[in-house]
């Protein structure tokens, strides 16, 4: 690297907070996925186990050319919090402390639990702010009474508040139970239509989106693992940009859609036609009982379908991808527990249209797969947060590459490929970092 790249490098990295301090993490819901990473974060911090499948922690980002062998690792690469400076809370309908949440779920072996346990005991949640009109399968008892929504959003303010004092800087992720299918209305067309949906309780307002509304009031990042209508309006886009809170979702990539998003670019990148796509599932703990609700399927089911056809394209591809038939269903099965199984029947044709099939069958453990993507996710919004060309952007779409549904500027189609989202991530970090893109050119090799 000449000293003009070494100085640029330096300029643009010097723009940006150094994380130094308490990182506060505020987690809205301390269910599965929630407390497999709280747990997670605290077994790694003691050595006791390795944060796989986590980039920021033990992903590399290759610098310059093949020939320079300089692939340091993301996170000495970017200033980001170090898992030691994680400081978390959160809130929940239920009064359970974190392990007693982590026993529930049953993802995490009992031995492991019980070594964490005096620490994961003293995080307790506040109470929540919850409605049970958006999440028809819970009946929460540890929520907050409000006369208006406009009184909740400033009860979770003042949480916000009273957290920041203890710490140097707060994100806020949702990783709570999925809420309704809810269409954007007047009242999400700007803030200061929805500022008068708090005040006059719109139902077009839900729980969700009034935490997200706190956050950002208070300049605070706001991702959003689940499916529900929460931070992808235009409301929250103005709020987001105008307060420097970055935003993004929605819905973690973990399992049928993570193998989805890699198959399915393979499969287009070779030229080859598609018919079906049948995706099932069986799951059996509380995110599947709540998806076993009708409305709540159908936020889920949303955001699942959406892949495939930005991937495939039929406009462009329309001998190959013109019809196909993708189906997904999702069947609360409580046996299971947190070990989903998804299938995926994939019916192909290839050269002279001569059929195929392919057969995807996954046994996985949910949470297992989405604690590393929240954790990420976390740090990356606070770096966007301290990132002077991120901060005022609103949507990081550079952070897809998590996200079931990523959420794009308007007229913009999401990029679903992996491998593209995967390029986009470590080529945003390059950018800020003042370093040259990677373009995977390579000519330069055979002058
Ligand atoms: N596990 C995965 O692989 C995965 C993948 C993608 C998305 N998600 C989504 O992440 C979310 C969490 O999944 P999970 O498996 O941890 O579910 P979970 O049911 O174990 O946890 C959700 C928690 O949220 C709480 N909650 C519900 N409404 C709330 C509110 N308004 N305020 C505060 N707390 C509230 C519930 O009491 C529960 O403790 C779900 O929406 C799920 O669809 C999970």
């Amino acid at each position: 690297m000449g000293t003009e790249e070494q100085s640029g490098q330096k300029t643009a990295a010097s723009k940006i907070a150094p994380a130094t301090g308490k990182l506060g993490v505020m987690v809205v819901g301390l269910g599965a996925v929630a407390t497999t990473m709280i747990a997670g974060v605290e077994a790694v911090r003691r050595g006791l186990a390795k944060p796989i499948g986590s980039l920021t922690q033990m992903g590399t980002i290759r610098l310059g050319k093949r020939t320079d062998n300089k692939s340091p690792l993301i996170k000495d690469f970017v200033p980001l919090a170090d898992l030691n400076d994680i400081v978390f809370t959160g809130w929940d309908i239920f009064e359970d402390n974190v392990y007693e949440s982590a026993a529930h779920a049953k993802v995490l072996d009992k031995d492991l639990l019980e070594q964490l346990k005096p620490y994961l005991e003293t995080i307790k949640p506040l109470p929540a702010v919850f409605d049970q009109y958006y999440v028809k399968r819970l009946h929460g008892t540890h929520v907050k009474q409000g006369k208006t929504k406009r009184d909740l959003a400033n009860q979770v303010m003042d949480d916000i508040k009273a957290f920041q004092k203890t710490v140097d800087r707060v994100v806020v992720i949702w990783a709570a139970s999925t809420e309704i299918f809810i269409e954007p209305t007047a009242v999400h067309q700007s803030i200061e239509a929805f500022e008068a949906g708090l005040e006059n309780n719109d139902i077009g307002i839900s729980s969700s989106q009034i935490y997200a509304y706190a956050a950002l009031s208070l300049g605070v990042p706001f991702a959003n693992g689940a499916p529900n209508l929460t931070v992808d309006f235009p409301a929250m886009v103005a709020l987001s940009k105008k307060n420097s809170a970055p935003i993004c979702g929605r819905d973690f990539k973990t399992g049928q859609t993570f193998m989805k998003t890699v198959l399915a670019p393979a499969l287009k990148a070779r030229m080859l036609g598609v018919s079906g796509w049948f995706s099932t599932n069986i799951l059996g703990n509380r995110d599947g009982e709540v998806l076993d609700d009708p409305q709540s399927f159908k936020t889920k089911e949303e955001s699942k379908l959406g892949s495939l056809e930005y991937i495939f394209q039929p406009d462009l591809y329309p001998d190959l991808y013109k019809d196909i038939y993708h189906k997904i269903r999702i069947n609360y099965y409580p046996p299971r527990g947190d070990d989903k199984e998804a299938w995926d029947n994939i019916d192909i044709f290839g050269w002279l249209g001569y059929p195929m099939q392919i057969k995807v069958n996954f046994l996985c453990r949910d949470s297992i797969l989405a604690a590393p993507i929240a954790l990420d996710l976390i740090l990356f919004m606070d770096l966007a947060k301290r990132t002077p060309s991120l901060q005022s952007i609103g949507i990081q779409e550079w952070l897809s590459f998590y996200l079931k549904a990523p959420q794009t500027a308007e007229g913009l189609y999401p990029e679903h490929d992996l491998f593209i989202q995967s390029m986009k991530l470590k080529n945003t970090l390059r950018h800020i970092m003042g370093v040259d893109l990677i373009t995977h050119l390579g000519l330069e090799y055979y002058d």
